[in-house]
């Protein structure tokens, strides 16, 4: 399927809405919640089996996404702001948990992901973060993209959690 042709207007999540999905452990969405399908505004046979990064918004660093994964495929959750993009072209933002479902045996057996409405500075923040991040991935790639995040870190002296979670507060 062809990206959306990106229009410079913001869908607002609601206050109290929760975008939920889950996907398999390729990171197909396996179920989408109502809310999900109506920020997406792809109907939800168009969502279901397909892979996530149906809704990737190009503004968002490859470095976060990796992140993403590396620590939900170690079973630890993530926080991370994520804008997205939906199928009109409109984006939006989202304050996103991710965390692995594991079966009785603590075998991966599928990702699941809830996300809420993002703090308004918190967005005004990480969006120049990404930006930087975005042409450093363009420039040098996504080793230099991580090493400005954590040179960012360390110079606020928190880690990426305390950071992130701090933002939204
Ligand atoms: C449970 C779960 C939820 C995800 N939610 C999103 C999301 O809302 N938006 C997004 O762009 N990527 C999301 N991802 C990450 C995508 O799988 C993918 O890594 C990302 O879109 C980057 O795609 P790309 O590597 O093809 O550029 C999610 C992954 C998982 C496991």
């Amino acid at each position: 399927m062809s990206k959306p042709m990106q229009i410079d207007s913001e869908i607002k999540i609601g206050l109290g809405e929760f975008i939920v999905s889950k996907t398999d452990t390729k990171g197909k969405i396996t179920y989408c919640n109502e809310i999900f399908i109506k920020m997406s505004g792809y109907k939800e046979e168009e969502l279901l089996d397909k892979p996530h990064n149906i809704v990737r918004h190009p503004d968002m660093p490859k470095a976060v996404f990796k992140l993403l994964w590396q620590r939900v495929q170690n079973r630890e959750e993530i926080f991370a702001y994520v804008k997205n993009l939906s199928k009109d072209g409109r984006y939006y933002w989202v304050f996103a948990n991710v965390t692995a479902s594991v079966d009785e045996f603590g075998k991966i057996i599928g990702y699941y992901s809830v996300r809420i409405k993002p703090n308004e500075q918190a967005i005004k923040t990480i969006s120049s973060i990404y930006s930087k991040m975005i042409e450093l991935e363009r420039g040098a790639g996504v080793e230099a993209s991580m090493e400005y995040l954590n040179k960012l870190l360390d110079e606020k002296g928190v880690s990426y959690d305390e950071f992130i979670i701090s933002l939204q507060e």
